[in-house]
């Protein structure tokens, strides 16, 4: 193509974006010049005269969590839930596992041995072992609670897990109590966290 063909096309295109207004840009003029409410302005509509409206008492909106049954950690008489009140499928164990990675290894370590790097720079009480100890004795509706409303200085995880995730972490953490370590990150954890239990139990480190 020839330079001076080439600067014609490009003339013409440049033409195009100087185009005339076409019956869509007026339709949507329209649309922008109508009389609308805004959203602090008055309005003769409600009786308060104001356009803005609180929801009616009771509205829940569309992306509310709503608690089902299942939203609580306790049985009917009261006390904590014994079991996982959902059916553990290997499904609901894999979530488990994918929340567990990214909501809680951070402290209780990658495998829930209690070896994260968190831990080592926690001064006690640290995030506990869930695999040996007094927090893989739990029932499991005490570990869905301390999930839901947090405990001590772990916060709450009510609002990054919905209630049936939270059961899947729940059930996670119940499946790998007692069990060895399953791959490296695991074992990384297991051993950070007997270094930990070794220091602790040496008692507060006198520094000369
Ligand atoms: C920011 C760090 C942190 C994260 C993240 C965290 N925890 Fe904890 N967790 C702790 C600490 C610290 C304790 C001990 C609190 C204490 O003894 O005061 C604890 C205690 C617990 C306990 C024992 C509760 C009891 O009644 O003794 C369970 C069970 C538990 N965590 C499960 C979880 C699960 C499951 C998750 C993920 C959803 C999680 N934690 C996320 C720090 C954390």
């Amino acid at each position: 193509m020839s330079t001076a063909l080439r600067l014609v096309m490009m003339s013409l295109a440049l033409a195009g974006c100087g185009r005339a207004q076409t019956d869509v840009d007026r339709w949507l003029q329209r649309m922008h010049d109508q009389p609308k409410a805004g959203a602090y302005g008055a309005s003769a509509a409600f009786p308060d005269g104001k356009v803005m409206q609180s929801p009616p008492t009771g509205t829940i909106a569309r992306e509310d969590v709503l608690e089902p049954s299942s939203g609580v950690g306790r049985d009917s008489s009261g006390g904590y839930a014994a079991s996982v009140p959902l059916v553990v499928t290997a499904d609901l164990l894999a979530r488990g596992r994918e929340r567990f990675r990214v909501l809680c290894a951070a402290c209780h370590g990658a495998g829930g041995f209690g070896g994260s790097v968190v831990a080592e720079n926690w001064e006690p009480p640290r995030p506990p072992s869930l695999r040996a100890g007094p927090a893989a004795a739990l029932p499991p509706g005490r570990v869905y609670e301390a999930v839901r409303d947090g405990f001590g200085r772990m916060p709450s995880y009510a609002a990054d897990l919905t209630a049936s995730d939270r059961w899947a972490v729940v059930a996670y953490a119940l499946s790998f109590r007692g069990r060895e370590p399953a791959d490296s990150a695991e074992r990384d954890d297991a051993r950070r966290a007997a270094a930990l239990a070794r220091r602790d139990s040496l008692g507060p480190v006198v520094e000369p």
